[in-house]
């Protein structure tokens, strides 16, 4: 088991910087998930950790051992891509096994771990078939278990299932889960774009922003206690609603944050009022978007038996325990 220790990371290209100071720790068999707006250097980050790239300052260290000038294989590190770029005239088998032949493995062996990792991927009646004759997310199995039979220590993925439809991605994304839960020695790293993904996959989420990390923590602890509006606004789908003005003077915060899930509606009586504009029914729920002067329109969810009609005023009450208030800097504000 590997802990993985980043103090004061940074990373320029030339006279750009792209990580800016990062300090993370991440446990042993622990499974992190970067995510944060695009460019803001989830792949550079994780490229550093496996050595593909060079660390301009800082220390990186794999347990007590400083790893800064190792190249990805005495790191012991595999890594998954977007692309699965898999050799298209080598059959599944080969695929998987090439790495452990280039390192003169012993056939017997490779054979074992090759068959051990395509159970564990459910690919094992493919290990025959050429590329082409597998499915995107069968490929995607595919990549993965070319990593696994190399047993590493430290597993990074960088956006594995983003070429996969939605249905595929579903069902890759359990083969992670069951992936992570059976390879419980392994730390893993991985890198998103998902909602779902992130919140459902890590044990614990950093959030980054610009280069540097905004927050970390378990994937509740960023839904119920996000230090920053950039977290609140990032963690959770649809986001958040934010108010500004008297709509958050009246609770004592320069931003107030609601999620669309902790608004209530009465058709009756409420601590605001306004239109319906649109309501988008997705079978299982029903996002209501309601103008109530402020700056954008409050997004409320509903469960899918919603019938409310555009047009139709509304009353909309914040549930109280669940409003986040924040100061004029953007971080938590001192209740009031
Ligand atoms: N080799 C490079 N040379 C110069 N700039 C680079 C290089 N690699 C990345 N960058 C820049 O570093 C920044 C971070 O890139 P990175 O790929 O890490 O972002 P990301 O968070 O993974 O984004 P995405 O979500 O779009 O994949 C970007 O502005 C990018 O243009
Ligand atoms: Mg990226």
């Amino acid at each position: 088991m590997t802990a993985i220790h980043l103090d004061a990371v940074r990373k320029s290209f030339g006279t750009f910087d792209v990580i800016k100071g990062v300090d993370l720790e991440i446990d042993p068999g622990e499974f992190m998930v970067f995510v944060g707006p695009s460019g803001c250097g989830k792949s550079t980050l994780l490229r550093l950790i496996s050595g593909l790239e060079d660390i301009t300052s800082g220390t990186l260290a794999f347990d007590d051992k400083i790893v800064n000038s190792l190249t990805p294989s005495q790191r012991g590190i595999a890594m998954v891509f977007q692309s699965y770029a898999l050799y298209p005239h080598m059959t599944v088998f080969d695929n998987m096994a090439f790495g452990l032949k280039l390192a003169k493995g012993d056939a017997g062996e490779i054979k074992r771990r090759v068959h051990k990792a395509a159970e564990m991927l459910q690919i094992g009646a493919y290990l025959d078939r050429l590329p082409k004759q597998l499915s995107g997310g069968q490929r995607q199995r595919v990549a993965i278990g070319r990593a696994i039979v190399r047993d590493p220590k430290v597993f990074l993925f960088d956006e594995p299932l983003s070429n996969l439809d939605a249905a595929l991605r579903v069902q890759t994304r359990l083969e992670i889960a069951k992936l992570h839960a059976s390879m419980h020695e392994t730390t893993m790293i991985y890198v998103t774009h998902d909602q779902v993904e992130a919140m459902t996959l890590a044990d614990r989420i950093c959030v980054l922003r610009d280069g540097i990390v905004e927050q970390v923590g378990t994937p509740l602890e960023l839904y119920e206690n996000p230090q920053s509006i950039f977290v609140a606004g990032f963690i959770g789908s649809p986001k958040m609603n934010f108010l500004t003005d008297k709509y958050a003077q009246t609770y004592g915060a320069h931003t107030l944050g609601v999620r669309p899930e902790h608004l209530q509606i009465s058709q009756k009586d409420g601590t605001w009022d306004g239109k319906l504009i649109l309501a988008e029914n997705l079978g299982s729920d029903t996002y209501l978007y309601i103008d109530i002067g402020a700056k954008d329109p409050l997004v409320v969810r509903q469960d899918g038996t919603a019938r409310q009609q555009p047009g139709e005023r509304l009353f909309i009450s914040p549930i109280n325990n669940n409003i986040h208030r924040f100061d004029q800097s953007g971080r938590p504000a001192a209740h009031s």
